[in-house]
């Protein structure tokens, strides 16, 4: 659904997000096959918008990967509105205000491309996740957008869905989550996925393909099933 990205040597990737679990291994990754990076993180260099030194350093962007995000469980009987509009802000906003910072400079281009990291707890409703959710449903919908508006205009879209991966992001979960990757593998995937010109990047299969039949089931179904495997 997107060209396919054979050779990473010399691609200008800007990473925002990567001071830590997927967007730092990706930053790995992607330094061994040869890319030339940006990092940005709020650790890293105290301020996320860094794009106009790096259009000055490279005249250019071929790859903006968003990983930046954050969870907190939440259900309706902890409903905290503070956390909520948090959450809205870094995940959602966040992300809004990466597509300020390079669509302009993607469309002048004519190439290149964007990939979003969401989440497979967007896909559909799920306990303690009740802002989370929302917020990565939207980033779905914001990528399946971007891309029928993109594509014709040679910029590629990625939407990125990991299952569970084991980061600073997942260490505090006190329940056991299934079908657990590395951050390495985590990127692995989407280094693939993204050579592969995916659309829907989206690991471990053998967890996100459950959940995407899940979300075509009736809802009396759907909503049974989840109980009974979650006890939520
Ligand atoms: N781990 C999983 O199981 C999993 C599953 C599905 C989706 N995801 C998504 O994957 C992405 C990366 O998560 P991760 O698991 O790698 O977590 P992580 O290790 O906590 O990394 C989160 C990254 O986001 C940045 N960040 C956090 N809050 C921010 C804020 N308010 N403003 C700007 N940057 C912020 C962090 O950098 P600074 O704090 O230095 O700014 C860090 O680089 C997130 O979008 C997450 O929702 C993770």
């Amino acid at each position: 659904m997107n060209p396919r990205l054979q050779d990473w040597r010399e691609r200008r990737v800007w990473i925002i997000g990567a001071s830590s679990g997927i967007g730092a291994a990706l930053a790995r990754e992607l330094r061994a096959r040869g890319a030339k990076l940006a990092l940005s993180a709020r650790s890293i260099d105290g301020a996320l918008l860094a794009r106009d030194e790096i259009l000055a350093e490279w005249g250019g962007i071929d790859l903006v990967l968003v990983v930046a995000g954050t969870y907190q469980k939440m259900r309706a009987d902890d409903f905290d509105l503070t956390a909520a509009k948090q959450l809205v802000e870094t995940n959602l906003n966040g992300t809004l205000n990466c597509l300020d910072a390079v669509l302009p400079t993607l469309l002048a281009q004519g190439h290149g491309g964007i990939g979003i990291v969401a989440s497979v707890a967007g896909l559909s409703g799920l306990p303690q996740a009740l802002i989370y959710g929302p917020t990565k449903a939207a980033l779905i919908n914001l990528c399946e957008s971007l891309y029928l508006d993109l594509h014709a205009r040679g910029i590629s879209v990625y939407l990125i869905n990991p299952g569970f991966v084991a980061t600073p992001l997942t260490a505090k979960n006190d329940f056991s989550m299934p079908a657990l990757i590395s951050a390495e593998t985590a990127a692995h995937e989407i280094v693939r996925g993204i050579e592969r010109g995916e659309f829907h990047i989206h690991f471990p299969r053998r967890f996100t393909n459950w959940l995407r039949v899940l979300r075509l089931l009736p809802y009396r179904l759907y909503f049974w099933l989840i109980h009974k495997v979650t006890g939520l």
